[in-house]
């Protein structure tokens, strides 16, 4: 059989990245250009610097995927490219590239759903996972534990109340001054301390035992750090990390197997940029292997954003026959 090349376009936040997939699960390329550097100096992503970043990087990095994977325009079969949901003015970049290189080499153009790609990062690394599984998704912006049905088709069972997972690893370490991009930094610092040193809420909802919410644990640590400043005490900031990040992978991990049980799913994956967590990583291991579910993470490169994984959604939806027209549009909203 014919193999299938998809070149896959990623530029929803502060990364821009382009990735050649070869049958949906192969990556010959993967270029990430990070704009971290540019955005710490502001402590978060500022969205019109952002796009202006990917407009100057889209085709330096384009180049590099192809000739990294050994492939020209013309060996290609379609183009890929994440049309939501994200920054609207970094979405448009990668939606205007994918649409003039399809236009121009008479290509299909696959829209894929930024966090479909998440989902698919999976597929890359596990050859024997095939829905359906149970998947917790863990980003800067969501925070969804889903059953995926099929390739790009989910059951969503919880999501998060208030603030994405990522978002309050971000914000508590702006509070405990680690600066921007907080997760990683948490993670690492987390790593010298006791998790059990503070006792912080874990956003228990009674209504919905799948969903959750992490402004609570967020505004307990910034309470705690307030007291300890007017009584004049030091935080061990160690501590303070490792025990903000236990209670918030305590309950990430309690309402996936949760779910798992309640669906009878035995097979449980992770995505997203938290989903590089080494506290997340290891519990998730220890819970699955506890009750005999096989456990997929992807490596942490393909955990934070990157183009592999929209590539590996657009092939499924290639094959499956999703096509755009050159309407496609940027949307900053788009519902999973
Ligand atoms: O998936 P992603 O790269 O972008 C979105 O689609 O949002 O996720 C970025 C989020 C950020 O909030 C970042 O702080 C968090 O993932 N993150 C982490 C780690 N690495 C990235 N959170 C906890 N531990 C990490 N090691
Ligand atoms: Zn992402």
């Amino acid at each position: 059989m014919k193999d299938t090349f998809i070149l896959a376009i990623e530029s929803s936040c502060d990364e821009t990245a382009a990735s050649v997939v070869k049958n949906g699960r192969t990556i010959l390329s993967n270029v990430i250009s990070s704009q971290i550097a540019l955005h710490t100096l502001y402590g978060g992503v500022v969205p019109e610097i952002a796009s202006r970043k990917h407009i100057e990087k889209i085709n330096q990095v384009i180049e590099e995927a192809l000739s990294e994977a050994n492939v020209t325009l013309d060996d290609l079969d379609a183009i890929g490219v994440t049309y939501g949901p994200g920054l609207v003015g970094a979405l448009l970049v990668g939606v205007a590239e994918a649409k003039a290189i399809a236009y121009a080499k008479k290509l299909p153009l696959v829209g894929v759903h930024h966090i479909e790609g998440h989902v698919s990062a999976n597929y890359i690394e596990h050859p024997d996972l095939e829905p359906p599984f149970l998947c917790l998704i863990v980003s800067g912006g969501h925070t969804h534990l889903v059953i995926v049905k099929d390739y790009g088709e989910f059951e969503i069972l919880g999501r998060t109340r208030d603030d994405a997972a990522g978002e309050a690893f971000d914000k508590v370490a702006r509070a405990i001054g680690l600066g921007y991009p907080g997760g990683p930094k948490v993670d690492k610092l987390a790593r010298e301390g006791n998790p059990d040193a503070i006792v912080f809420p874990k956003g228990k909802l009674g209504d919905c035992p799948y969903d959750f919410s992490f402004s609570g644990v967020k505004s307990a640590v910034l309470n705690y750090i307030n007291n300890a400043q007017m009584k004049g005490e030091e935080i061990n900031r160690a501590d303070l990390a490792a025990s903000f990040q236990k209670s918030v992978v305590d309950v990430l991990v309690e309402h996936t197997m949760l779910a798992a049980k309640d669906y009878h799913m035995d097979k449980i994956a992770i995505a997203g940029g938290v989903a590089s967590n080494g506290a997340l990583r290891e519990a998730m291991t220890k819970a699955c292997e506890k009750r005999g579910y096989k456990f997929y993470r992807p490596s942490p490169i393909f955990c934070t954003d990157n183009a592999a994984m929209i590539g590996v959604a657009a092939y499924y939806e290639y094959i499956k026959g999703t096509r755009h027209g050159w309407d496609l549009n940027a949307v900053p909203n788009l519902k999973l």
